[in-house]
């Protein structure tokens, strides 16, 4: 694609600087420089990890010999985390470098109060409870987070799931959440916002499995927008759907859909404003907690599906969907299916921007269903794209 295409955007190159920018003030630009030439660290490293860390986990001990930049602002155990850290068996062949530098989102360090907040506690102690300020750090681009060295909040009462199958379907306890970080306290609270809460939550309706989720992708459906797991698993050969992800998949029903007709499904969800990812592990099949920005964690021509409703659609910055859908492709193997289930967007856009993305991908048309999205009135002009496309099963390079 043409660099000059409309969907890109300068914000791109105005963040590129604005990074760098900061870069420049802290001590991460040593980190980020010797992470590129390799040879330039070793001076720098020398005094970094030894073995003897491993026996005494204690913060600090890791910081580089103090380079030019300050790191005074910057939390020690986040430090101890994210610095190079020597190889105790020196320089290794695969990682061509005797220094792993653990991941941690580039946006990290541009929330410092955040970031000390969630990176204060203390060594081989219990993590404070702070799921909500953790996700709001995820969220603004601090993903990965860093790892800690604590031990996380649970249920004092904890109560293990109920046994397949009927785990599928059944509402999970209560004690199996932490629930400091959402409104509801109880999952019949959930089950009932529908209609008790006034305003917007995401998936508002879904932790109610015997209403909405009961029917949706299921038997019966297959006309207009609402396609059914049966219609889209016959456009292949039986059995040769077996493993892909749902992205944004709020309590997992799609994959427990499919875990019925043996297909392994991986469900990316947030908690926001609901225990998503313990429902979805209640339920019995893998919840996955990485957010949309993050590039997917599979391997290149690898999964047979990629199902994504209501998450990827106009609220996503323009650049970052062309990403993400490149980022789909690349993981769906030559003949797997992107089913792209009510994606939505206002008006022309769907023509002007959105299509000619989705279609510049390289992805063949199946089905590609376009209908009016009415629930917030007509007078928005919202629109809805179902499509099922396909990667191309030869030169699909
Ligand atoms: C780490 O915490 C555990 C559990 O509280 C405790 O048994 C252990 O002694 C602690 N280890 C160290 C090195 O402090
Ligand atoms: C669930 O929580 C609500 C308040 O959020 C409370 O009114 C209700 O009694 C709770 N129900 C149960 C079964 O604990
Ligand atoms: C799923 O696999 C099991 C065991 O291999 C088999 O008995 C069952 O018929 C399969 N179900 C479907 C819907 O294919």
């Amino acid at each position: 694609m043409a660099s000059d295409s409309p969907f890109q955007s300068k914000s791109l190159y105005t963040s590129n600087i604005f990074f760098l920018f900061f870069l420049l003030s802290t001590n991460l630009l040593t980190l980020f420089f010797s992470s590129s030439f390799s040879i330039c660290s070793l001076k720098s490293l020398s005094t970094v990890a030894t073995t003897a860390d491993l026996a005494t986990p204690t913060p600090g001990l890791n910081l580089p010999e103090a380079p030019t930049e300050d790191t005074s602002d910057l939390p020690p155990e986040f430090l101890a985390f994210a610095s190079g850290q020597l190889l105790p068996f020196g320089y290794n062949i695969n990682f061509d470098s005797n220094t792993i530098y653990p991941a941690v989102g580039q946006a990290c360090t541009l929330f410092p109060d955040l970031l000390s907040r969630f990176i204060s506690y203390k060594v081989n102690g219990s993590c404070p409870d702070d799921e909500f300020l953790a996700q709001r750090l995820l969220l603004k681009g601090c993903e990965p987070l860093p790892s800690r060295r604590c031990r996380p909040a649970s249920n004092a009462n904890y109560v293990e799931p109920y046994p397949l199958p009927k785990s599928f379907w059944s509402t999970p306890s209560d004690s199996s959440v932490v629930w400091t970080a959402y409104k509801c306290k109880n999952y019949s609270c959930l089950v009932n916002r529908k209609k008790n809460h006034k305003g917007f939550d995401d998936c508002k309706d879904c932790f109610d499995l015997q209403g909405n989720e009961k029917t949706r992708w299921g038997k019966g459906k297959g006309g207009g927008l609402d396609f059914g797991v049966d219609e889209v698993l016959g456009f292949k050969k039986p059995g040769t759907i077996r493993i892909g992800l749902d992205i944004g998949g709020g309590v997992a029903t799609f994959a427990v859909r499919m875990r019925e007709r043996n297909v392994t499904i991986v469900t990316t969800s947030m908690n926001l404003n609901g225990p998503f990812n313990s429902f979805i592990a209640s339920r019995g099949v893998v919840p996955l907690y990485i957010s949309i920005s993050q590039r997917l964690p599979f391997f290149d021509n690898t999964l047979d599906i990629v199902h994504s409703m209501h998450v990827l659609s106009n609220w996503i910055p323009t650049t970052l969907l062309h990403f993400a859908m490149f980022d789909i492709y690349r993981i769906l193997r030559p003949g797997g299916l992107f089913w792209l289930d009510h994606f939505f967007c206002v008006g022309e856009q769907l023509e002007e921007v959105y299509g000619p993305l989705i279609e510049s991908v390289g992805f063949k048309k199946l089905k590609w269903v376009v209908g009016r999205k009415l629930d917030r009135g007509p007078e928005r002009r919202e629109m809805y794209l179902s499509a099922l496309l396909e990667k191309p099963l030869k030169n699909s390079w």
